[in-house]
């Protein structure tokens, strides 16, 4: 399985083909096996390099991912000492201890319960007066850190990852975006209401992410169905940026039943 995982096959496709196959799909019962499952390969991966770059996610997806880390952690399993992280993306404009900030989240579910030290803790600052150089600053550090070593991705029900939206052109480097109708609604859950949620963020770029040696996306649930199927059966395709994952050549796919129910 951890051979499967490290390997991974290189494969040759054009935007606009077909999505291959020779992704790793890994199907899971349920919710609390995909997120075993997933932080067993997480575990894996920082057991093969210690020192391993992780790319996170946020979302209400990974959650469980982070308990089962945390888990493996207090058992002495696992070491966090020599991690180093990068958050995918944060709201703009939002301050880090507003809880549905995405460095509240980092930090209340995993990061303070963990060995990881601060000074490899890398977070993009919703407050920033300069985003601009906020975003140069975050790709400069993930080259300074030799690039994403593993990236741990959710999927938006458009077809989001990180948050970079459906659109005619996708951004390769961080940036500021605006977001959509459809996030904003999905993501108001958190918030008291659609008006509360940021309408805008920033996200690491595509590039960033299909740069990561290896991908791990998760999904779980009904609702994200359509958006599994249009990332790993439909062609790559800008107005689904999950679908780029299919370019990729070590992607692994660990979802739950629900996800992949109108899999080919
Ligand atoms: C947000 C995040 C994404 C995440 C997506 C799905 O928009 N920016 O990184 O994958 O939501 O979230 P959830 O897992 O809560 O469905």
């Amino acid at each position: 399985m951890l051979e499967r995982y490290l390997s991974g096959v290189r494969k040759n496709i054009q935007p606009g083909d077909k999505g291959g196959n020779d992704m790793q799909l890994i199907i899971e019962k349920n919710y609390q096996e995909m997120s075993k499952k997933a932080a067993e390969l997480v575990a894996s991966q920082i057991t093969f390099d210690p020192a391993s770059v992780l790319g996170l996610a946020t979302g209400s997806t990974p959650l469980g991912m982070y308990n089962e880390l945390v888990k493996i952690f207090n058992k002495g399993e696992i070491d966090f000492s020599e991690v180093i992280t990068f958050n995918l993306d944060e709201y703009y404009k939002i301050s880090p201890d507003n809880k549905n900030s995405y460095h509240y989240y980092m930090m209340n579910n995993f990061f303070n319960k963990i060995n990881i030290k601060g000074a490899n803790i890398n977070l993009l600052d919703g407050m920033t007066d300069k985003p601009q150089q906020e975003c140069k600053n975050y790709d400069r550090e993930i080259k300074r850190a030799g690039g994403i070593d593993l990236q741990i991705l959710g999927i938006g029900p458009n077809g989001h990852i990180g948050f970079n939206e459906p659109g005619d052109k996708l951004c390769v480097e961080t940036h500021l975006v605006d977001l959509t109708e459809e996030t904003i609604k999905a993501n108001s859950r958190f918030f008291a209401n659609c008006k509360k949620v940021p309408k805008r963020a920033i996200t690491v770029g595509m590039a960033t992410i299909l740069k990561a040696e290896k991908i791990l996306l998760l999904a779980s649930g009904k609702k994200k169905a359509r958006a599994v199927k249009k990332a790993v059966n439909g062609y790559v395709d800008t107005k689904i940026p999950a679908s780029f994952l299919q370019t990729h050549p070590h992607l692994t796919m660990v979802i739950d039943e629900e996800a992949a129910l109108l899999l080919d």
